[in-house]
């Protein structure tokens, strides 16, 4: 049985993100889904919340569970023994942003990071315009969840 991780802050979760868990779980046995920290990202929903949002959206899903882990990413991976990071790209530039961290992720444990490109349908949706958005009172109905937009709506009042 293959098990891999489909990890990322999810603050919150959009359906980008959703996107790429649905064909993630065409490619492997097992997904976890992890919400983990970012160190670069000062988070608007806890974790406990982050959690709850992309659970209820992946009961469809018999293969993709949810967790939330603190720490070092691949010290989780290592201990669940994944065979796999997978993080999915929306552009190049996403790619920036990932290629330093596949390689260091692979250095430091050998679990080789595999993407998965997303709905350009959806490239344009990031957790953070939706949350720019959402702060001035914009409608993100067609970006997020329906919780998770209710959830922004009581956050930004
Ligand atoms: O959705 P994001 O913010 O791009 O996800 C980045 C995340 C949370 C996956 C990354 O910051 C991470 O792995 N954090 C856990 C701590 C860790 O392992 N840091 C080293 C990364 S090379």
């Amino acid at each position: 049985m293959t098990l891999a991780i489909c990890p990322g802050s999810f603050d919150p979760v959009t359906f980008g993100h959703l996107d790429i868990f649905e064909r993630a779980s065409t490619l492997f046995d097992n997904i976890i889904v992890v919400v983990a920290h970012n160190t670069m990202k000062n988070a608007l929903f806890t974790p406990e919340q982050r959690v709850r949002f992309i659970r209820d959206e992946v009961e469809h899903l018999s293969n993709v569970t949810v967790e939330s882990v603190d720490g070092l990413l691949v010290d989780y991976a290592r201990k669940i023994n994944a065979r796999a990071i997978v993080k999915g790209l929306r552009s190049a530039v996403d790619l920036d942003a990932e290629y330093p961290m596949a390689l260091m992720n692979r250095e430091i444990s050998n679990i080789e990071t595999v993407f998965v490109l997303g709905n350009p349908a959806k490239g344009h949706i990031s957790s953070s315009l939706v949350k720019d958005v959402a702060r001035y009172g914009g409608d993100v109905t067609s970006f997020v969840p329906a919780a998770v937009a209710r959830a922004l709506k009581e956050v930004m009042a």
